[in-house]
């Protein structure tokens, strides 16, 4: 039997995304050197790199392509990715946010983006007839969740809680950092964004920090966020892209033997005589 770690079954462009995966420019750190045309415009659509880079283009597409999605924007750090959804809303929506997540973020939302005028709301996405309570239809524009939710590790049924929001008319962001796109592609479930801190699996060398959104499709929101990186400034270095994209040509074989090394915990301490609930 050929034991080698393959990419996941759930994962139907593995072939396309190996092929990417391989390819590893080095990384091109110039901030402004790109090539001009006789009538000073830039031929190949790049002029500067808080706007665009070729090497955070390489680790974006591979990105996209293990989540399924149409495109990927590299971030300063998850919490600059994430942080940039929630402020590519206007003041007064109403958004919906996982009660269990990432304790920075929630603090970010509770003491800033609660100040800026954003209706934040946690709910218990797990209980989905919690989620459709506290949708209000018209106002809610964006149900935010973390599954598994970081550090309860509560699990968030997303297919059902998109299609509770989608019938509003509601987008789903899925923070998908703890899961990776090896183990739940959150698009297939119907989310319209998946967002990373890269700086956790998807790195996994310890040695960048970093973040990422991708998009189910390119819409108008989508190209508010890509605005918000631009203008804010909230982008990735072209050499800590790099260091992701190296980092994340080992993805499958880790998260494959972080799960093969947490069941075995598990089943170790699953009825241990000295545990108690
Ligand atoms: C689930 C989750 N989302 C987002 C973040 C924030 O990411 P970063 O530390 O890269 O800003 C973290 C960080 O621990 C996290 O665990």
């Amino acid at each position: 039997m050929n034991s080698r770690p393959r990419p996941s079954p759930l994962n139907p462009s593995a072939r396309s995304i190996k092929r990417r995966a391989l390819s590893h420019p080095p990384a091109i750190p110039s901030s402004t050197i790109y090539e001009r045309s006789p009538d000073g415009s830039y031929r190949s659509g790049l002029a500067y790199t808080r706007a665009d880079n070729p090497t955070y283009d390489h680790a974006e597409r591979l990105l996209a392509a293990l989540e399924g999605g149409v495109a990927c924007m590299l971030f300063a750090s998850g919490s600059a990715a994430a942080t940039a959804v929630f402020q590519s809303l206007l003041p007064g929506d109403h958004v919906l946010v996982s009660r269990i997540l990432y304790w920075g973020i929630r603090k970010w939302l509770a003491e800033f983006a609660v100040s800026w005028g954003l209706d934040v709301e946690f709910v218990d996405t797990t209980n989905l007839a919690q989620v459709t309570a506290a949708i209000r239809p018209g106002r809610t524009r964006l149900l935010w969740v973390e599954t598994p939710a970081n550090p309860m590790w509560d699990i968030t049924d997303l297919a059902a809680v998109a299609e509770i929001a989608h019938a509003v008319d509601v987008r789903v962001a899925v923070d998908s950092t703890a899961a990776t796109p090896v183990l739940t592609r959150p698009i297939e479930f119907g989310a319209d964004l998946v967002v990373h801190s890269a700086t956790k699996y998807l790195n996994g060398h310890s040695d960048v920090l970093a973040g990422a959104v991708v998009t189910a499709r390119a819409d108008p929101f989508w190209e508010r966020i890509r605005s918000w990186r631009r203008s804010a400034g909230a982008v990735l270095g072209p050499f800590e892209a790099w260091l992701l994209q190296r980092g994340m040509r080992t993805l499958f074989v880790r998260v494959l033997r972080s799960s093969e090394s947490a069941l075995a915990i598990a089943r170790h301490f699953d009825g241990h005589t000295r545990l108690r609930e």
